[in-house]
C-alpha cells in the first residue's frame, strides 16, 4: 500500500516499475530516516503540532524499528515502493494514528533528501579514512623498500634516475589530496532540507526549520525551500567525481605493477595470495587484482556520468527521475568502499627486486647537464648541447 493511496486500487506492475529498487536501495538509509523523522517529530511537539505522549509513542516506535532492522528482523517489502512508506507504516501499525501523524510539515521529498545527506557525510568520513589508509600502506612500503632505484618514466621511456621511495610516495601524496577532496563534498550535504517538504514548504504550519537543523547537526538551512529539490543529484555527482580521481589514482598506480611484474620488466613480484592462476597454462601467475583495480575507474566514471545526466535537463522542482540517483551514487560508493578494503593489503603485497632493475645508460645525462651548468656559470643550453655531443662519443 502507498503512501498517497486515497483508495483507489493500485496497479501491481505499475508500483513494481515506479518503486523500482528501492526496496533494496533503501535499506542502508533506514537509520538515517529514522533520526529525521525522530528530529522532525520532536520540532512538531516543540511546536504544540504534536502531543507528548504521541512524541513519545513516535520516538519509542521508530526507535525500536530502526534496531529490529539493523539485525534484520525486517526488511523493506517490493509493495512498500521505499523506505519513507515502509517506516511509516510499519510504526502507525504498531502503534496506531500517532504514527500517521509524523507526516504533518513534510514530504517524501525532503524526506529522502534529509536520509541521503545523514548518509553521504558518514560514507565521506569512511571513504577518506579509506584513502588514508591506503597513503600510510604506501609510506610503509617506501620505508621498507623505499632505496631501490626505479627508472622514472616519461613517454615510457627511461628519462630521470627515481626510486620506490618517490614512486610510493607520490601516489600516497595524492590518494591523501583525493581524502581532502571527498571531505569537500561535505559543503553541500551540510544544509538542513526538511521543512522544504515537497520543494515549497508548508503554507499554513509553523514549523521551525532551525531546530531540525541543530538536532540532525546541519550547518544552515537550506533556503529558499525552492532551492532543495535543485540541489538534489549535486553533492552526488560531487562525490563520485571525487571517487571517480580516488580511483584512477588507484589504478594508475595498479596499471604500474602490471607492467612492473612483468616477465620483461620483472621489477617486483607479487605475493602468491595476490595472484591467480591459469585455467590451462600451469605456469602463469597473473596480476588479476591489480587488473581489476585498474579496470575500476572505467565503472567510476559510468557512475558519475550516469549522476550528472539524470538532472542535466529537468525542470525544476521534484521528478521521480531523481529517484534513479540512488543507483550509481550507491554502487559508485560500494565499489570505492570494496577497492579501499583491498588496496592497502594489494600495496603490502609487493616485493620490489633491486638486482632486476635496469637503469639506461643515459639515465644522468640531466643531472650531469645540470651540473655543468651550475659549476661553470655556462647557461643550461650549452651545457645540454655538451652532454648531448658526450653522450654521442
Ligand atoms: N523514493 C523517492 C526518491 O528517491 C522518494 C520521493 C518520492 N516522492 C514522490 N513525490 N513520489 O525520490
Amino acid at each position: 500500500m502507498t503512501l498517497w493511496n486515497a483508495g483507489e486500487p493500485g496497479d501491481a506492475a505499475v508500483l513494481r516499475f515506479t518503486a523500482a529498487a528501492d526496496a533494496a536501495l533503501d535499506a542502508r538509509l533506514v537509520p538515517y530516516d529514522v533520526r529525521a523523522s525522530i528530529a522532525h517529530a520532536r520540532m512538531l511537539h516543540a511546536q504544540r503540532l504534536l502531543g507528548a505522549a504521541d512524541l513519545a509513542a513516535i520516538e519509542a516506535g521508530l526507535g525500536a524499528l530502526g534496531a529490529e532492522h539493523a539485525r534484520g528482523a525486517w526488511q523493506i517489502g517490493p509493495e512498500e515502493e521505499d523506505v519513507h512508506t515502509a517506516l511509516e507504516q510499519r510504526l502507525t501499525a504498531r502503534i496506531g494514528a500517532a504514527g500517521a501523524r509524523v507526516h504533518l510539515g513534510r514530504s517524501r521529498n525532503d524526506q529522502v533528501l534529509a536520509a541521503l545527506r545523514l548518509y553521504l557525510k558518514d560514507v565521506l568520513v569512511r571513504l577518506a579514512q579509506g584513502a588514508r589508509d591506503c597513503a600510510a600502506a604506501l609510506e610503509a612500503l617506501a620505508a621498507r623498500q623505499g632505496s631501490v632505484a626505479l627508472p622514472g618514466y616519461t613517454h615510457l621511456q627511461q628519462a630521470m634516475p627515481s626510486s620506490v621511495a618517490l614512486w610510493a610516495r607520490g601516489f600516497a601524496a595524492e590518494l591523501d589530496d583525493d581524502a581532502a577532496g571527498l571531505e569537500a563534498v561535505g559543503r553541500r550535504l551540510d544544509k538542513n532540507p526538511l521543512g522544504s517538504a515537497a520543494g515549497y514548504g508548508t503554507p499554513g504550519l509553523d514549523l521551525d526549520r532551525e531546530a531540525t537543523r541543530r538536532e540532525l547537526g546541519f550547518a544552515a538551512v537550506h533556503e529558499p525551500v525552492t532551492a532543495v529539490q535543485l540541489s538534489r543529484g549535486k553533492a552526488e555527482a560531487q562525490l563520485l567525481f571525487e571517487v571517480a580521481l580516488l580511483i584512477q589514482d588507484l589504478g594508475r598506480w595498479a596499471a604500474d605493477v602490471v607492467l612492473f611484474a612483468t616477465q620483461e620488466f620483472g621489477f617486483v613480484s607479487l605475493a602468491a595470495a595476490f595472484t591467480t592462476g591459469s585455467s590451462i597454462m600451469p605456469q602463469k601467475r597473473n596480476p588479476d587484482v591489480y587488473e581489476l583495480l585498474r579496470g575500476q575507474s572505467a565503472v567510476a566514471q559510468a557512475c558519475l556520468l550516469e549522476a550528472l545526466a539524470l538532472t542535466a535537463k529537468l525542470t525544476s522542482g521534484y521528478h521521480r527521475d531523481l529517484q534513479l540517483l540512488k543507483a550509481p551514487l550507491f554502487r559508485g560508493i560500494d565499489l570505492a568502499q570494496a577497492t579501499l578494503a583491498l588496496a592497502p593489503r594489494a600495496i603490502g603485497a609487493l616485493t620490489f627486486h633491486p638486482e632486476r632493475v635496469r637503469l639506461d645508460a643515459g639515465i644522468h645525462a640531466a643531472e650531469a647537464a645540470n651540473r655543468l651548468a651550475a659549476s661553470e656559470g655556462i647557461p643550461f643550453r650549452d651545457a645540454y648541447r655538451r652532454i648531448a655531443a658526450q653522450l654521442k662519443r
